[in-house]
């Protein structure tokens, strides 16, 4: 076939080929070769379906099943001539059929369209791509517990304001993304429950006149049912909308998270040493190493959000039922999906590798005055004072060590004494970091203790 020829598919009703133009315009095989396994996977499905329901003989249906085969191992062997004249990986498959099987190969598009086929290849492209990010997560999850476990109880100094505000434990700070994580696991988990319905058999839009079986193809390609309403199967692209709002959503942990190790691994915090091999080398700056691979994560939203706002913009307004703008649906998927694959892998492999440099941390910890408000509270407690006087007592010790240019442990108890009286030296137990963590034993709280437990938790669910 040439490019001049008209299009074998639909020739019927054109007397020319396209213009060149218009044929790069329309033709989306560039980019939805990606679903070549998903597409066959649907028409071995059809076939078979169309033979158990006698619409096509047995001995056609085994003839295109196993034609469907030999075109897979040519794609996946690399051996596919790939053709923009023939549009999309639909076209070429079912191109490339006929010149295997000859007039059987016809038959295979009894009772379907190319718009529930598309429907049906994408929903499979992105349902994997929803185990796959489930199954990332899981990883990244492993690799926090095994921090979170080692430093249970190292402290490091917790921000808001990104100002030191009280001690927390490493491992609470672990654990916090692995909360993160996990409600981003089961975004991607209830997107899958919802997405898992079999377009295929909707056809163009209507239906069928065909006794089609849309619960065996349903089950065969692995969906719980075939969606209720043929126009909302052939037009919806929400699916795919979910998982990149799930993708967004992750990459925004992702990068929070990325941003932190930047933060840790410069010379000014040193909270982390990253390894090599997540790190680079300056070309013209020797002392240098640089995060790159945390940076690079950092900016991974960017484009995963982009891919969110430009498919919903192409959604936008699409009148019932298919519509050509819906080819527009799978570059930014593709892209979302490589790029949070991509990010997850390398987080995980930066967390696995990445040393806390315990020192430090503690160091940190004590410092700016961190414990002002075991203090606060020890007043409170000890000495019976409302809480607000307490905090104000607490403030004018601050100031005494501010200007002293020390911190609170190292102010004397007869420097306390100047601002209250009634301080004893029990008070420099609350003082310590170590103590301050462990007394936070509120569910949820920083102690060792509640991190251990959490710990145990996830482990036991992460199996
Ligand atoms: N390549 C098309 C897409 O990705 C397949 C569906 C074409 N359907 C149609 N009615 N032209 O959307």
């Amino acid at each position: 076939m040439t490019d001049k020829d008209a299009n074998q598919m639909w020739g019927g009703r054109f007397a020319e080929g396209p213009d060149a133009i218009m044929e790069a315009i329309n033709a989306s095989i560039g980019f939805d070769k990606r679903m070549a396994a998903q597409d066959i996977a649907g028409s071995r499905a059809h076939a078979a379906m169309l033979a158990a329901q006698g619409i096509i003989s047995d001995t056609d249906a085994q003839t295109i099943r196993e034609g469907l085969l030999t075109i897979l191992s040519e794609i996946e062997g690399g051996q596919f001539a790939f053709s923009t004249a023939l549009e999309d990986i639909h076209m070429n498959v079912e191109a490339r059929l006929k010149e295997i099987v000859g007039e059987p190969a016809g038959r295979l598009h009894t009772g379907r369209s190319r718009n529930d086929q598309v429907a049906t290849d994408f929903r499979l492209w992105v349902r994997d791509q929803a185990d796959a990010a489930i199954g990332g997560l899981e990883a990244l999850m492993k690799a926090l517990l095994l921090q979170a476990e080692a430093g249970a109880d190292w402290v490091m100094p917790g921000f808001t304001h990104l100002q030191t505000a009280q001690p927390v434990t490493w491992g609470h700070h672990m654990m916090a993304y692995v909360e993160m994580f996990s409600r981003d696991l089961s975004r991607f988990r209830d997107a899958r429950v919802r997405m898992n319905e079999s377009p295929l058999g909707a056809a163009a839009l209507a239906g069928t006149s065909f006794p089609l079986d849309r619960q065996m193809t349903a089950e065969a390609l692995g969906f719980d049912r075939p969606c209720a309403n043929s126009l909302d199967a052939v037009s919806d692209r929400d699916f795919a909308l979910e998982f990149l709002a799930a993708a967004s959503i992750c990459a925004m942990h992702l990068s929070r998270f990325a941003e932190e190790l930047v933060i840790w691994s410069s010379a000014q915090f040193r909270f982390v040493v990253l390894s090599d091999r997540f790190s680079t080398g300056s070309s013209i700056m020797p002392q240098k190493k640089n995060p790159d691979a945390a940076e690079l994560i950092r900016a991974k939203i960017g484009r995963i959000f982009g891919a969110n706002v430009a498919l919903m913009t192409v959604m936008k307004g699409l009148p019932l039922a298919y519509s050509k703008d819906m080819q527009e649906d799978k570059e930014q998927v593709f892209d979302a999906a490589d790029n949070l694959m991509l990010a997850l892998a390398a987080m995980t492999g930066m967390v696995g590798d990445m040393s806390a440099n315990k020192p430090a941390l503690e160091a940190a910890a004590g410092a700016g005055f961190s414990t002002a408000t075991d203090l606060a509270d020890w007043l409170v407690r000890v000495l019976g004072m409302p809480f607000r006087d307490a905090h104000h007592v607490t403030g004018s010790l601050v100031a005494k060590a501010e200007a002293k240019g020390c911190d609170l442990p190292e102010l004397s108890l007869s420097e306390m004494q100047e601002v209250e009286p009634q301080i004893t030296e029990a008070v420099y137990d609350v003082l310590g970091v170590h103590n301050s963590v462990a007394s936070r034993m509120s569910y949820g709280g920083t102690a060792p203790e509640r991190v251990r437990e959490q710990v145990a938790a996830w482990t036991q669910k992460l199996g």
